[in-house]
């Protein structure tokens, strides 16, 4: 029998990626999304990509601190595990609204840790982020360094991952496994979902694509005095179908009755500088993207990537695309939908 999961934030962009990988993996997934971030646009593209499969796919628009809206949605289904993305996500808004970014995503987590538990659902995958190594004193990251939140955001990744280590060590019923996501990009290859931020994109590959297309005028590269190769920041950047991926390894994972709590980095382990990831979305898309040379951004970090050996040896994954891919797939969603959800109706085929 196909096993139920639970997807919270499933209507965003990782965890649109990831539903359609689980339909297609054989699994049932309900989702729990407010669509704050999101558009339930996203929900009938996946149903549509998963062709027959997408009859597995039952959404729900609710916040997770609705208790008694998820106490239904428990009592409806029993779930064998749930995955947990829905989150608020930008580091700046954070800094200045800490209470939102507070309230939303540990007040939200909670309520969903507890609910699990009335229900007997004691298997959770979390979207934890890279973000918890702060400014790592060295690379590649592994998942035993140090950690720090350097934001109101990434503490409420540090809040909720120490909330599920003393949850495990309170109940040995729970296993949860967290997931640290580096830099993740790029969209399905079909072009039909990708990422659709609200207002002006603060990451580099959203920016870039509404360079693009015409929406922006230019790129601002934050610094070029980094000690990088060509001085601009270097990051990890995943293939977001990758991403998606790594989560199906995770909930196999889960059906190991002995794992407690456990981390995982979910990196490609290359770095790849802003000036490099320009070019090759320039490549991959024909399109030129004017820069502007401006000073770093506050809080930037100078080089970040990961460690991929544990994901590997332990949850058996690895990323099997590279930046070329990503920029490839990145152009697709973004030439054929300019406008993200909103735009135009798009035919699948
Ligand atoms: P996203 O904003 O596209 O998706 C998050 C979803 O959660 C949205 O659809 C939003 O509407 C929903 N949501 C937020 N608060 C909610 C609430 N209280 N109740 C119900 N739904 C709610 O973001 P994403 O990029 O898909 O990120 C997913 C998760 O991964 C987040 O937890 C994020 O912090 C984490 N993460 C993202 C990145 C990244 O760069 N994208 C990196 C590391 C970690
Ligand atoms: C990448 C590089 C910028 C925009 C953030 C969060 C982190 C995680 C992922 C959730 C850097 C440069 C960017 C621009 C630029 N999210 N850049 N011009 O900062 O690595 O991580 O998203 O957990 O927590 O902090 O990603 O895409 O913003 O930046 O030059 O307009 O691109 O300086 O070197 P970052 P990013």
């Amino acid at each position: 029998m196909s096993k139920n999961v639970l997807v919270t934030g499933g209507a965003g962009y990782i965890g649109s990626h990831t539903v359609l990988q689980l339909l297609l993996g054989g699994y049932r997934a309900v989702v729990v999304d407010n669509l704050d971030n999101s558009s339930d646009v996203a929900i009938e593209r996946v149903e549509e990509l998963a062709a027959e499969l997408g009859g597995n796919l039952s959404f729900h628009q609710v916040d997770l601190r609705d208790r008694s809206a998820l106490e239904k949605i428990f009592a409806q289904t029993k779930f064998d595990a749930v995955i947990h993305f829905a989150g608020l996500k930008a580091v700046g808004e954070s800094v200045h609204q800490p209470l939102l970014y507070y309230d939303n995503n540990l007040i939200g987590t909670i309520v969903l840790l507890e609910t699990m538990a009335a229900h007997g659902c004691k298997n959770l995958v979390f979207s934890s982020s890279a973000t918890v190594y702060g400014w790592p004193k060295e690379v590649p990251c592994t998942e035993e360094f140090p950690l720090a939140a350097v934001n109101p955001y990434g503490r409420t990744k540090l809040f909720i991952e120490d909330i599920c280590r003393d949850l495990c060590r309170s109940d040995s019923e729970w296993n949860i496994i967290l997931l640290r996501y580096f830099n993740p990009v790029g969209a399905h290859p079909s072009g039909y979902i990708g990422e659709d931020p609200r207002g002006t994109p603060n990451n580099l590959m959203p920016f870039v694509q509404q360079v693009a297309i015409g929406r922006q005028p230019a790129l601002k590269v934050f610094g070029n005095d980094y000690s990088t190769k060509d001085g601009t920041g270097v990051r990890d950047y995943i293939h977001v179908v990758d991403l998606a991926d790594g989560h199906i390894a995770a909930l196999r994972k889960l059906s190991d009755p002995n794992i407690s709590c456990e981390v995982y980095n979910l990196g490609t382990g290359k770095g790849t500088s802003v000036l490099e990831m320009v070019a090759a979305f320039e490549k991959a898309s024909g399109q030129k993207i004017p820069l502007i040379k401006v000073g770093r951004r506050p809080g930037d970090v100078e080089v970040v990537y990961a460690s991929t050996k544990k994901a590997e040896h332990e949850l058996n994954w690895k990323a099997k695309f590279g930046i070329e891919e990503m920029c490839r797939d990145q152009w697709n969603w973004a030439s054929k939908n300019p406008y993200g959800y909103r735009s135009p109706n798009l035919n699948l085929n």
